[in-house]
């Protein structure tokens, strides 16, 4: 008998092998998730997409800010109540989450298996651990995991586009984030794997890849770094849209720009987070560039590549911030004319540099009020922007339906924008070339013209 035979197992265990996975927080969470599904499916679980259906539920958490925490503790509440209705109902904790929180995490009674963002090829590992009745725990960070031989199953809905992750880690310690803390050292991956990767889902009729990294421009891998790769990954195929996120403003530089001026089919979005106007926030923040720096940037871009849209987050109500440090982060943004941007309140995170050193001391209703400003702000910034838009045409890569109707498709521009036309014809994973005819703040429309 081969071993082939072996791993053949009952349906009715099949049937007892079914995870429910649940994923908050960034791209790169999403992702994470891919792979976690990859290693699980090697176990001989299937995904399900009910929850009363699963005999595991795995969360991929988020620590960004405090409620992205807070929204997990209710759903656990909830998942409590699942499990005295299913005693064999186990509910593991990954992500952020786990690697801030360990052992913590346990003593909350539901949670059954906690494992940090690092290690999830030690799974299989700790669910047989699970089955012998104990909690299981892996939360070890690793300087050189990168998943790199591990093909992710995709759980995206459309079949168009797909994200891959080429680094993992952060090295940059900006003074509110807890992001360092929770996944380890920065660490690229190789070109070889990040282009093998792009290949196989454009091979399966992907027409979008989106490189991610907490800090794509500092990618390196010997002689490679991210110009390089960004046009090793373009030149895979001109019908492959390439997309990256996030620069950060201090990497920031020419050479990327002139990658994607050799190349048509990276995308003209460049995500730079500004997180404030003011140098002296930014200084505290410890971001490592000055609003001037910044803004010639951002100069230096539209210069060579006036197409191309800049996205930004903004953080409202840091440490110390003043009336005159928020005025200058509208003042930036006006400057810069962002497309579109996320944004936030400052969520003091334990441990960090700025709450080991910083008071967290703007009010609540400042905070709030700040952002509001920001957000106010940033609606007519984004209204210009589709405004200046109309009468123009772009190609758009249609990702699916609109919400409104199902006669009308929906997908992005180069420029990220998301733009909705009658279908007349076409369909998802098509190139479309549309001329915009109206737009809102949040959406632009327009016509097909092939
Ligand atoms: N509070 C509020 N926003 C934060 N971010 C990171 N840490 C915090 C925090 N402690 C924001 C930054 C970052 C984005 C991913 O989340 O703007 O760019
Ligand atoms: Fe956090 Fe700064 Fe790293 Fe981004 S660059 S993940 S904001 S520490």
């Amino acid at each position: 008998m081969t071993n082939k035979f072996h791993s053949v197992k009952p349906v009715s265990e099949f049937k007892l092998k079914q995870v429910y996975i649940e994923t908050y927080g960034c791209q790169m969470n999403v992702n994470d998730s891919e792979v976690v599904l990859s290693v699980l499916k090697h176990e001989g679980y299937t995904l399900c997409s009910k929850l009363s259906d699963a005999s595991l539920i795995l969360v991929n958490t988020c620590s960004i800010r405090e409620n992205a925490e807070s929204k997990i503790w209710s759903r656990l509440d909830y998942f409590r109540s699942l499990k005295r209705k299913n005693r064999d109902l186990r509910v593991g904790i990954l992500g952020c989450m786990a690697e801030r929180l360990k052992e913590r995490l346990l003593e909350n009674g539901t949670v059954d298996l906690v494992a940090g963002p690092d290690s999830y090829r030690d799974l299989p590992h700790l669910l047989e651990g699970l089955s012998g009745g104990q909690k299981q725990i892996n939360t070890l960070l690793s300087q050189e995991e990168t998943y790199a031989d591990i093909s992710p199953v995709r759980m995206d809905k459309n079949g168009v586009s797909a994200f891959i992750s080429i680094m993992r880690g952060c090295n940059n310690y900006c003074s509110y984030c807890v992001v360092p803390y929770v996944r380890g050292r920065e660490r690229s991956r190789t070109p070889e794997s990040i282009v093998r990767e792009a290949k196989e889902v454009f091979e399966k009729g992907y027409r979008e890849v989106t490189l991610l990294g907490q800090n794509v421009n500092s990618y390196k891998w010997k002689d490679i770094n991210f110009p390089v790769l960004l046009e090793m990954v373009a030149a895979i195929s001109p019908l492959l849209r390439v997309r990256f996120s996030t620069s950060h403003p201090k990497d920031m530089d020419e050479a990327v720009v002139r990658s994607m001026l050799k190349y048509e089919n990276i995308c003209r979005h460049i995500h730079l987070p500004v997180q404030s106007g003011s140098n002296n926030m930014l200084k505290q923040m410890n971001r490592k560039y000055t609003r001037e720096e910044y803004l010639s940037k951002v100069k230096m871009v539209k210069t060579l590549l006036p197409e191309c849209s800049i996205s930004t987050d903004i953080i409202a109500g840091f440490s110390g911030e003043t009336l005159e440090d928020h005025l200058d982060t509208l003042s930036v943004m006006k400057e810069v004319g962002y497309y579109t941007a996320f944004m936030f309140q400052y969520s003091e995170r334990p441990d960090t540099t700025a709450a080991q050193k910083l008071a967290d001391d703007v009010p609540a209703d400042v905070k709030n009020s700040r952002l509001n400003e920001i957000i106010a702000l940033q609606n007519e910034l984004s209204h210009q922007s589709n405004l200046a838009d109309v009468g123009k045409e772009f190609e758009v890569l249609v990702e699916g339906h609109s919400k409104r109707s199902k006669l009308e498709l929906s997908g992005r521009t180069s420029q990220n924008k998301m733009c909705v036309f009658p279908a007349a014809g076409h369909k998802v994973g098509d190139y479309v070339r549309v001329r915009i005819i109206s737009c809102s703040s949040a959406t632009l429309r327009g016509e097909a013209l092939n």
